[in-house]
């Protein structure tokens, strides 16, 4: 399968959850009808959120990750890059998948480009690179323990996500690999008549070798997504030679501030790196759901992302929570629909190295 595919990149999920919002907001316009008590108090409440919103001082601690937490726990230097971040973002907003986007715009195949690399380091049952491939209608490397983490991923201060989580041999992806069809032989996913090639191991073991029997190989497409700051920093170390002008990252967690962002940040700093922000919009392991064979399994997949999003709540009904408020009172309201506009959240984001700083040399 090598020819590029077109309209890969498929956003259902969301699709349902914006059709339930709409059900939910004709319901409670119906209720407001017939007891306009009701629609007397909400107009208060929205009333009182919007004064408050004028006077409320927390905006520069928001970030549109709903687990983030407030960001005045950084040093001032990374505080200053978020805030610097954020405006950059807004412009940069793409409904899709920041990866599949990339991907499908990168030049097809040719003698002139055989010798760019198209990384995909951290993918689970292979969806992501299998994609990716598709996407491009380019051969890509796929890199896992397949094993699963091989630390321990602290997300924010939320929830801690324990080493050894996303190996093959979990329930969760054993349900998905036979749902979306996915064979395995010694431990590895099968390419399924994609372009791409799958190395199993730790980073840690695996990527120096790899690319050092491909010296001054470039890389055009580095895509991210082993989760923990660790492994994070190790991959973009690794690869820092193989970078040029030019070269996409795309990040799966990007908003993650105590991951990615911060791995990103740190090693950019260090080489004085130029870059610019390319799109901002949904992570790629939903597309997992998308990639269920059969019509009726794959609304049920959509119908439990859509309940588990809901059921979260984190911004539609934990009223109690510092998390709830930042968002309400600080967030534009440009980001507000952004949000609220998918089932899920929107973490992704791609860049474009325009300079190598110190690399360079
Ligand atoms: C969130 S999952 C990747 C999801 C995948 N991209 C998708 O879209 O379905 C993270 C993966 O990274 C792998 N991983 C994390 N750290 C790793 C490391 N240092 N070396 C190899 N694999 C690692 C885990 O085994 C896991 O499969």
């Amino acid at each position: 399968m090598s020819e590029r595919s077109e309209s890969l990149d498929r956003t259902n999920i969301h699709r349902i959850w914006r059709a339930v919002l709409i059900v939910i907001a004709l319901g409670v316009a119906t209720a407001c009808y017939f007891a306009p008590i009701l629609l007397a108090t909400i107009g208060a409440v929205l009333l009182g959120v919007l004064c408050v919103r004028l006077i409320y001082r927390g905006r520069d601690h928001y970030i549109p990750n709903l687990y983030a937490r407030d960001i005045r726990v950084y040093d001032d230097e990374y505080q200053e890059f978020i805030t610097r971040s954020l405006p950059e973002l807004r412009s940069r907003r793409i409904q899709g998948h920041p990866l599949l986007w990339e991907a499908s715009q990168l030049p097809a195949s040719s003698p002139e480009n055989s010798d760019e690399l198209l990384l995909d380091l951290g993918v689970w049952i292979g969806w992501s690179t299998r994609l990716t491939s598709q996407a491009s209608g380019r051969p890509v490397y796929g890199f896992d323990t397949f094993e699963g983490l091989v630390e321990d991923w602290q997300i924010e201060d939320q929830f801690l996500i324990k080493q050894g989580t996303f190996s093959l041999s979990d329930p969760l992806a054993k349900r998905f690999m036979q749902d979306t069809g996915v064979t395995v032989h010694d431990g590895v996913p099968d390419a399924l008549g994609r372009q791409v090639q799958f190395v199993k191991g730790s980073t840690y073991d695996t990527l120096a070798l790899f690319l050092a029997e491909r010296p001054g190989t470039p890389i055009r497409l580095f895509h991210m997504d082993l989760d923990t700051y660790e492994s994070c920093l190790h991959g973009l170390e690794t690869c820092k030679h193989h970078f040029t002008e030019g070269s996409i990252l795309v990040f799966d967690e990007y908003l993650v501030t105590n991951g990615e962002m911060r791995a990103f940040f740190d090693f950019q700093n260090k080489y004085g790196l130029e870059w610019k922000y390319r799109a901002w919009g949904l992570e790629i392991g939903e597309m997992n759901a998308e990639m269920v064979t059969s019509p009726a399994k794959r609304v049920m997949y959509y119908l439990a992302a859509v309940t588990m999003h809901l059921l979260d709540g984190r911004y539609l009904w934990k009223i109690f929570t510092k998390r709830f408020w930042r968002f309400w009172l600080g967030a534009p309201i440009g980001d507000i629909a952004f949000m609220i506009g998918a089932a899920g959240l929107r973490k992704s984001v791609s860049l474009e190295i325009t300079g190598l700083g110190t690399l360079a040399r």
